[in-house]
């Protein structure tokens, strides 16, 4: 009987478990044994594994996270970590390797194909960043959290005359502040691929003020960045795949606006509770039918593909070009949000 391996990767996102439960329901259904790996790619350089059948999975479609873990090991990194990698691969026993992940998780597993693992790919990131897919799954329930934290700074902006400034993950795109921002009606978006302004983004305000307004909402994504300055980041250190933790924009840009504008300002970082908790239905029927369609890529000896979203079919594609470019926002719909804007 043959066997498959499923690992997630890189930061947990809501969307996983339904994942998991599809490989699992649809492998078993196909005749396949089903390994888990636990931890992402740390896993496989440990012999780290779990048992998965259909008890293990019973009842995970609405949690949150990954019930195998998850980390940001990068085997390319440490040296021996890839023997290691393709030396378990054998002692596991797997015939293929289903990898749940990002742009990180991906591209090692787009790197994998060449070494010559039989490796599918199926795409999660609550940034919606990657190439070659219309959403990844967990970017909905991200958006979703995001734009309710947006409704209640609303009541309390209102309430208290003040401008609201919130920070959203999103990483170098800016998704998650555009679709939040356009679904929460904020005043002002801020996004990565955009320089932000700070005398247009004040104009906006005082305009908004000298209309009767006595408060505004601004959305700003973490990667954002001054028109003059650099990447606001909490520390330099940089990780196994060479990023840097971002995170404090919303806090300088608040001090900022309050300063030019002398609107009592305030800052909101949203932070990992946009990535925790249950998945949206969008989300699990996503989910659900990646997993399902990445055993049916597997049964096809279809590898070095991922599973993507394309309009309402759920089709295959190179991996490599999965993670060949960032997926960064259609300017198309910032447009329509500065409709809104002020
Ligand atoms: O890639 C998903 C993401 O949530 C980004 O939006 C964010 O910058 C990063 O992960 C945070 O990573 P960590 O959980 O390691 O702090």
């Amino acid at each position: 009987m043959a066997r498959i391996g499923i690992l997630t990767g890189g930061g947990d996102c809501p969307g996983l478990n339904p994942v998991i439960r599809a490989v699992v329901r649809k492998a078993l259904l196909e005749g396949y044994e089903i390994t888990g790996i636990k931890n992402g790619w740390k896993g496989l350089v440990e012999n780290d594994t779990m048992r998965l059948d259909i008890n293990t999975v019973s009842g995970i479609l609405p949690k949150g996270g990954t019930i195998l873990g998850t980390s940001r090991t990068n085997p390319y990194k440490k040296e021996g970590d890839l023997q290691k990698v393709k030396d378990n691969f054998k002692k596991m026993g797997l015939d293929a390797l289903v990898a749940v992940g990002g742009e990180d998780t991906l591209g090692v597993a787009s790197k994998l194909v060449k070494e010559g693992l039989p490796i599918v790919g199926v795409p999660k990131t609550i940034d919606n960043d990657l190439s070659a897919t219309d959403y990844t799954f967990g970017f909905d329930t991200a958006l979703n959290v995001a734009m309710e934290c947006i409704d209640r700074l609303h009541t309390t902006a209102e309430s208290h005359h003040r401008i609201m400034v919130a920070e959203v993950m999103g990483r170098h795109a800016g998704w998650i502040a555009l679709e939040a921002g356009i679904a929460g009606g904020a005043d002002v978006i801020l996004i990565p691929e955009i320089p932000i302004d700070l005398d247009e983004v004040c104009n906006i305000i005082k305009k908004r003020h000298a209309r009767g307004k006595t408060f505004s909402i601004v959305v700003v994504s973490e990667g954002a960045q001054f028109k003059d300055g650099s990447m606001v980041t909490q520390e330099k250190k940089l990780d196994a795949f060479g990023h840097v933790r971002l995170g404090g924009i919303g806090e300088e840009l608040a001090a900022q606006i309050e300063k030019k504008t002398g609107y009592e300002t305030r800052v909101s970082v949203l932070g990992h509770i946009q990535r925790g908790g249950s998945p949206t239905a969008f989300d699990r029927v996503l989910g659900t039918r990646l997993g399902v369609k990445a055993v049916e890529l597997i049964k096809n000896k279809k590898f070095g593909k991922m599973v993507a979203l394309a309009g309402i079919k759920i089709i295959d594609v190179p991996l490599e070009e999965a993670v060949k470019a960032l997926k960064t926002v259609d300017m198309e719909l910032y447009d329509i949000a500065k409709v809104f804007f002020g």
